[in-house]
């Protein structure tokens, strides 16, 4: 039984299909990435089914939640789902600590965060800032992290949703984690993600680095310009001529 599932699902931009009629499942408890050349639509996909954009046709199921037409953004946590931004998005300019107690208290509303937060909530957000190595920069402003930090600092905030009020979150997109990453962070998020999984969550993972994938995917879905070319274990579909083709040769 997929917990998360599309039939026909379809974005256009201006008459481009940035997602084409498509029809896809994921498996719970499982790493399913999406891989693809740029352009391809994984992000599209995921900006979709997270409500940013609204879906321009087809259905689709978040477990019990099925037959949906349409992806209300303020809705999208109560189904369990939760992700990271290709172009990683933070409060600026409140403080690393306040960025994931904002998260813990009340699924990002600001105004709870200021009356609710308490004991329990610092130790939830100490123990994610922890484990992502930010502890010792829990009182910066996160428009003055670096790069890599900020990167890290979203995956903490994710992370803080399993103790979220509204509900643990079970679906968790991660959009591009890795990109421009140094090694040390690498394992970082990879040791993250592998964590994730044996704890039964589901990860959907967007990726160009094929070691990566390898290392991490249970299942691969191959899009190109919107529409399925491939899917299935991941050594098996990198070895496919269409997705060398495809992807892999360029
Ligand atoms: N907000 C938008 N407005 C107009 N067109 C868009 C928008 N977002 C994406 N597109 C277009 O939709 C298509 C798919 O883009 P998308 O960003 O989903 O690709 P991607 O597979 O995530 O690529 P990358 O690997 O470069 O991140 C592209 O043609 C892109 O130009
Ligand atoms: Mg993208």
């Amino acid at each position: 039984m997929p917990i998360l599932s599309t039939k026909s699902l379809t974005k256009h931009f201006d008459g481009v299909y940035a997602v084409d009629h498509l029809s896809i499942s994921f498996e719970k408890g499982k790493v399913t990435s999406l891989i693809g050349p740029n352009g391809s639509g994984k992000s599209t996909l995921i900006n979709t089914l997270t409500g940013l954009h609204k879906m321009d046709g087809g259905v689709v199921a978040f477990g019990q939640h099925t037959n949906l037409e349409e992806i209300d953004p303020s809705e999208v946590a109560s189904y369990g789902v939760t992700r990271t931004f290709q172009d990683v998005r933070l409060f600026e300019q409140m403080t690393v600590l306040d960025n994931v107690l904002v998260v813990l208290t009340d699924r990002g509303t600001i105004s709870s965060f200021f009356s609710k937060h308490n004991a329990f909530h610092l130790d939830k957000a100490e123990e994610v800032l922890k484990r992502i190595g930010l502890w010792e920069k829990r009182n910066e402003l996160a428009a003055n992290l670096s790069y890599g930090q900020r990167k890290l600092l979203e995956i903490a905030r994710i992370l803080a949703m399993a103790h979220s009020p509204s509900g643990e979150a079970e679906i968790f997109f991660f959009d591009e984690p890795f990109a421009g990453l140094f090694p040390e962070m690498v394992k970082l998020i990879v040791s993250v993600i592998k964590e994730l999984r044996e704890k039964g969550k589901t990860v959907i993972l967007v990726e160009h680095n094929m070691d990566l994938i390898r290392e991490l995917s249970d299942y691969v879905f191959v899009l190109d310009s919107g529409k399925l070319l491939a899917e299935g274990k991941p050594l098996e579909v990198l070895a496919r001529k269409d997705v060398i083709e495809a992807y892999l040769g360029e």
